[in-house]
């Protein structure tokens, strides 16, 4: 009897040491999208999608440095950021973007904002970083005379969301891609115009029930757009589980990630 109460205690002490590491354990996932609206100058292009930073002495500069020298090494062509570069205090933006201002990308590095992120002293680091800000912004992103269409949204909760400045000059042959950190936008798209959209914000629920269920996503919609690739209304969602943690620092069966994201022409 002893000795089942000290293999209990076992177990359950080796599991909360777990979730205390796992938040260093980043995985990068590899994900391809296919669409036959992907122009030809594009197939095989390289979209590293970072998320949730949440910079903080729990996700220190150093850890932000080790993660850029990760993505650069993955060559990738365009990079895009989706907002809660810190954990609500100003006193880390200059910091984390001083780290992210590291990042190599021949097509560019965007980025919007999350609920987590001081509006005006976000805003204000960003272009100072050689970053493009493209929260209710539009542009086009240009390889050998052939374009995609880039944009994104102000946060859902925290901000305004403009589409149209993505949405209004694209034609249905255009391949577009819309940035909104939180993924509870995704049904308020107009999936007729934008194939893909890129969030965070959930963590993967960052503490979940053996990467099945997680009690909190921090989404009005529950644990459907919680993690991964979500296809709906002939549009596609991506949900990164992001990279620091919030609230405690831990995580369980939701790992950090990187997305890689490959563009296929069909
Ligand atoms: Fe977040």
């Amino acid at each position: 009897m002893v000795k089942k109460r000290y293999l209990f205690l076992g177990i359950v002490f080796l599991l909360i040491a777990y979730m205390f590491l796992e938040p260093y354990w980043i995985e990068t996932k590899d994900i391809t999208i296919e669409s036959d609206q992907i122009p030809a100058q594009f197939d095989g292009k390289k979209i590293v999608f970072l998320s949730d930073i949440h910079a903080s002495p729990n996700f220190s500069q150093e850890r932000i440095d080790g993660v850029v020298s990760q993505v650069n090494a993955l060559n990738p062509d365009l990079v895009l950021l989706g907002g809660d570069y810190v954990d609500g205090d100003s006193e880390y933006v200059q910091s984390t973007f001083a780290s992210l201002s590291k990042l190599e990308a021949p097509l560019g590095v965007y980025a919007v904002l999350g609920n987590k992120d001081p509006q005006y002293v976000t805003l204000n680091a960003i272009p100072d970083y050689g970053i493009t800000y493209i929260g209710n912004k539009g542009t086009w992103i240009e390889e050998n005379g052939s374009r995609i269409r880039l944009g994104g949204v102000g946060d859902y909760n925290n901000g305004a969301q403009i589409q149209n400045a993505t949405t209004a000059v694209v034609t249905p042959q255009d391949f577009v891609i819309l940035l909104s950190h939180n993924p509870d936008y995704f049904p308020k798209v107009d999936t007729s115009k934008v194939d893909l959209v890129l969030s965070g914000h959930t963590h993967g629920g960052q503490v979940t029930f053996f990467g099945l269920w997680a009690p909190s996503t921090h989404s009005d919609y529950g644990n459907k757009y919680r993690t991964g690739v979500i296809e709906e209304n002939n549009s596609t969602l991506v949900v990164s589980n992001g990279l620091g943690t919030t609230i405690l620092p831990i995580r369980f069966f939701a790992r950090p990630q990187i997305l890689v994201i490959t563009l296929k022409k069909t």
